[in-house]
């Protein structure tokens, strides 16, 4: 297959904001007890942090992890995680039937962040809580002020306020699985008094509001219109969650699942803008898309868990070649939509749904970890206008699936890199590129394997890793390939 991949570096989409490379550790599973945390493992720091987890999470350069939750935030109490560890009580978790030790909460997470090189993005309890904790909390973490809860941060031993700057209102507050879900209208009126105290205690930070949970929930769109003509003055994002998967093994339509993600994308800017002009407000409301990755291997052993155990094996999820393939393609969807997707979250980062993987021996990387540490560590700067024409084909479910997708950044050197995957199952693409003058191709880095199905394990760990491949003579795209073009 030929495909022509046009760039047009004067039309630049958006300066990225770092923030679209963010993750997400929520209290589930093992992704914080097991996983970023386990005081007893070999390589285990001063405060129990495992050094070999965030060496990993360094690579991959997340900018902002969201944090505790996830349906977890909403049952939870913040206080619980916070002085003298043997004093913190031993709760049940209803959002994942479990027992939460408390062990780790805000006074250790703000200080594995900084380990990390990571900023919080932090979300409050509108479930079973409401305003008054939500500010508390705000309180706790970023006042300076001789008050209760400020001081009660400085009697737990920390003097300097811990700065968290993104807050999230809630977590998926229109499912029914969420402990106490709420309609859109309560939501609505809930999230903008919360909002309101929140800035009031410190006006420096920003909030995200929960949009629907997916776009297959029923009120979608009407509850993101409630929300947004509810709170529109006092929020600055509103969140977007989608989890891709391949139930029915038809790898063609799973390769095509990023369109979907580029048309969820653009009906929630439809609707923002369309409660902008409704408003007639100068201010303009963008997207977090705080939660998204492929979720669906891990589905049925889950069912088995037994209730109130402690941080058991759940969600985690096997991933394979095709998903990598998946997450690349959801990437290029989220840089070219990058002048509205400012902030968003592959959830998960540790062991549950997540791209690292940890055994009490030692760690081992998940495929999808590959395309998002390319993504995260060359996709900055500015995100350029950049054209595909290829071949086509049509699933179940769309028409017109370009074999080819792209993307393409520049960053502050001048440096072009070009994302692409070959969705093509059997051809390679012979590149023809245009607009590309005084660049040269510098480095050609692929993903690809033969088996669609492979996967990395504990014992495997490098069945399938980049390779580069020579950047002299024609340009070619494998067939199934995720690719990193980098031209300076
Ligand atoms: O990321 C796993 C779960 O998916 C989160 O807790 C929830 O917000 C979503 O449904």
């Amino acid at each position: 297959m030929k495909a022509k991949i046009t760039l047009h570096k004067d039309r630049v989409i958006s300066q990225i904001d770092d923030r679209l490379y963010g993750s997400f550790i929520e209290h589930l599973g093992r992704a914080v007890y097991g996983g970023i945390y386990q005081p007893d493992q070999k390589t285990a720091d001063d405060m129990g942090f495992r050094k070999d987890v965030l060496d990993l999470v360094k690579q991959l350069n997340v900018p902002i992890v969201r944090y505790p939750g996830g349906n977890f935030v909403s049952g939870y109490n913040w206080e619980d995680g916070t002085g003298p560890k043997e004093k913190r009580p031993r709760k049940l978790e209803l959002a994942w039937s479990t027992i939460e030790t408390n062990q780790v909460g805000i006074d250790e997470f703000q200080e594995w962040a900084k380990r990390a090189n990571t900023e919080i993005m932090m979300a409050v309890n509108l479930g079973t809580r409401g305003a008054d904790e939500a500010r508390q909390l705000v309180e706790y973490c970023n006042a300076e002020t001789d008050t209760y809860y400020a001081d009660m941060r400085r009697k737990n031993g920390f003097d300097k306020p811990f700065g968290i700057k993104l807050w999230c209102l809630g977590n998926e507050m229109d499912g029914p699985w969420q402990i106490c879900h709420l309609t859109a209208q309560e939501y609505a009126r809930k999230a903008c008094e919360a909002a309101k105290v929140m800035k009031w205690t410190d006006p420096s930070i920003e909030l995200v509001a929960c949009g629907s949970s997916s776009k297959d929930m029923p009120t979608f769109g009407e509850w993101e219109r409630t929300v947004l003509r509810e709170c529109y003055d006092n929020i600055d994002y509103i969140s977007l969650h989608s989890y891709y998967g391949n139930r029915d093994d038809d790898t063609k339509g799973y390769l095509a699942q990023s369109l979907n993600m580029d048309a969820f994308i653009q009906t929630i800017v439809g609707i923002c803008d369309e409660v902008k002009a409704e408003k007639n407000s100068d201010k303009t409301v963008n997207l977090s898309f705080d939660e998204w990755n492929v979720w669906f291997h891990s589905n049925e052993q889950d069912k088995q868990i037994p209730r109130w155990s402690i941080a058991p094996h759940q969600l985690e999820d096997i991933y394979n070649f095709e998903d990598a393939l998946v997450v690349g393609s959801l990437l290029i969807s989220l840089i070219n939509h990058s002048d509205r997707v400012k902030i968003a979250c592959l959830a998960q980062l540790v062991n549950v749904i997540a791209p690292i993987m940890t055994e009490d021996d030692g760690c081992w990387l998940q495929t999808i970890f590959y395309p998002f540490m390319h993504a995260s560590v060359y996709g900055r700067g500015k995100a350029l206008n950049v054209d595909i024409a290829c071949d086509t084909y049509d699933t179940k479910e769309l028409k017109n699936v370009p074999y080819v997708t792209v993307a393409a950044t520049e960053n502050e050197n001048g440096e072009v890199t070009v994302f692409a995957v070959n969705r093509s199952l059997e051809d390679s693409a012979e590149i023809e590129s245009i607009g590309f003058d005084g660049l040269k191709l510098t480095s050609h880095t692929v993903l690809n394997c033969d088996d669609m199905k492979a996967v990395n394990s504990f014992e495997n760990p490098e069945n399938i890793v980049p390779a580069e491949l020579p950047v002299d003579g024609q340009l070619i795209l494998p067939a199934h390939s995720w690719n990193v073009l980098r031209f300076s």
